[in-house]
């Protein structure tokens, strides 16, 4: 099939590679010039394992344009997959979305094509879209756009960091629509992935769990509102084992041996149970918000969901409290941040916990040292108001601080020499932000061990 995807973020970019790959012809369209050219030399503007190798292998059937002229005409299946980012007031800022939706009907010239709305959009953002699609073609062409479009949803469940995996072998695909012609040619779309018919990628072997992949197929609001109540779902998740973890503190127990408990039971489940400084990147806080705002327009209360919201924000200030309550004075001391992205395997920093504890450290007067694997340029760019130490190896982090706070659980972290480490920081504290490390093997180091939970 011939297929546009508007925005090459983190989800259009890898549903357009994916789908490439299976054999459609895929144009991946985006706005930021920058990000084109990259992707037009075979680099990719962000950091997800497997991306350039799989882009390469899918080159024959993809392409990249910063031009709706050349994208949409002839498309038979059109993806909006630009950011729907959090405005000032919470509900998420739909202008890129709708700018998206008016440029795919002026460019459209004639057939049928189903526009497919992967961003993440509030309930009732299906119709929204097809009336300005509907109406901006009517404005370019001078005539009705009747039979031209039908509108869908198709939320994306992807996990950056696993991002092509999630693609190939997802748990389900949901598809929302209200007509049976664009559910069908959903349908055709998908039919690889949901067969899982194809030779997977030898970089990217099929789980042997993996068959046949579910399909899910709803009405609009319905879709749209599976992908909220979904992340809200796992946001609280992760919030309530740190409400535990916190009275577990409190009487002495041990939140990982209480997770694990707990997670056995099949009916809850061991994922998304691990405690520890909470959750980031640009989904769960932002959807959060979302639903909540979009329940307060109903005069539906959400408290549950707000309660997770305002757990997750505690985590971060915890991290500052235990270490002033350790260090006694934090002005003046040299505090180091291993990880700065909001989770492994990723560059991507929106909403990481790094940012705002580093900010809370800096106003507190600490000298502030930071390092990640695959973020710390990215961290450069985007972060120039933030006064820290950008360190390229993780030793230097170490080197005359009064304290360690592992952010984010890279691989390399865990499997760092913390023996060499001790030796070059001014007193051997180290906070695990995420319960990983050997707390045993870090004390007969010398170092003072501080966790949340534990
Ligand atoms: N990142 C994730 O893990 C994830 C997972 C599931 C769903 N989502 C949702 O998917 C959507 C996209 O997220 P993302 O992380 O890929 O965003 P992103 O910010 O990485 O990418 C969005 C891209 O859209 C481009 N863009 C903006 N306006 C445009 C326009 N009018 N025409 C063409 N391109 C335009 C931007 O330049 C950018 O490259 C959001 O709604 C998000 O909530 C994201």
């Amino acid at each position: 099939m011939n297929v546009a995807i508007i925005g090459t973020g983190y989800v259009g970019l890898t549903t357009g590679v994916c789908l490439s790959w299976l054999g459609h012809k895929v144009t991946c369209l985006d706005t930021d010039a920058g990000k084109i050219e990259m992707l037009q030399d075979g680099r990719a503007p962000i950091y997800e394992p497997f991306l350039v190798e799989l882009m390469a292998e899918a080159r024959p059937n993809l392409r990249f344009s910063t031009s709706y002229a050349e994208a949409i005409p002839g498309a038979d299946v059109i993806f909006i997959a630009v950011g729907t980012p959090p405005s000032p007031q919470g509900p998420p800022d739909l202008r890129y979305l709708c700018s998206a939706a008016k440029a795919i009907g002026e460019h459209f010239d004639s057939g049928y094509a189903v526009v497919v709305n992967k961003s993440t959009v509030p309930i009732g953002s299906g119709n929204w879209v097809g009336s300005l699609v509907r109406e901006a073609y009517e404005n370019a062409h001078h005539r009705k756009a009747s039979d031209n479009f039908s509108v869908a949803s198709n939320p994306e469940f992807l996990r950056e960091g696993t991002a092509l995996h999630d693609t190939l072998y997802p748990d389900r695909v949901v598809i929302g629509s209200d007509t049976n012609r664009s559910l069908e040619i959903l349908y055709t779309l998908y039919r690889p992935i949901l067969d899982q018919d194809f030779a997977p990628p030898t970089f990217l072997p099929r789980p042997e769990d993996v068959a046949a992949v579910p399909l899910v197929s709803a009405d609009l609001a319905s879709a749209e509102l599976i992908k909220y109540a979904a992340n809200a779902f796992l946001a609280l998740k992760i919030s309530y084992i740190n409400e535990i973890g916190h009275l577990a503190e409190k009487v002495g127990a041990d939140i990982a041996q209480v997770a694990r408990g707990m997670g056995l039971d099949a009916r809850i489940g061991t994922r998304f149970l691990q405690a520890g400084i909470g959750w980031g990147g640009s989904c769960f806080g932002k959807d959060t918000l979302a639903l909540v705002s979009t329940a307060a327009e109903y005069a539906v209360e959400m408290p549950i969901v707000e309660a997770a919201r305002v757990v997750n924000k505690r985590q971060r200030d915890r991290v500052v409290e235990k270490l002033l309550s350790e260090l006694k004075i934090l002005k003046g001391r040299t505090i180091g941040l291993l990880g700065l992205a909001f989770k492994p395997n990723t560059d991507d920093l929106r909403e990481a916990p790094a940012l705002d504890i580093a900010h809370n450290l800096v106003q507190r007067g600490c000298r502030v040292k930071v390092h990640d694997p695959v973020a710390l340029d990215r961290f450069r760019r985007e972060n120039t108001d933030l006064d820290v130490v950008c360190c390229a190896d993780p030793g230097d982090v170490a080197e005359d601080a009064d304290a360690l706070v592992l952010v984010t659980e890279w691989q390399e972290y865990r499997e760092i020499d913390w023996a060499a480490m001790a030796g070059r920081m001014r007193s051997r504290i180290l906070f695990d932000g995420r319960n990983v490390l050997d707390r045993t093997k870090l004390e007969q180091l010398g170092y003072r061990y501080l966790a949340l939970g534990a």
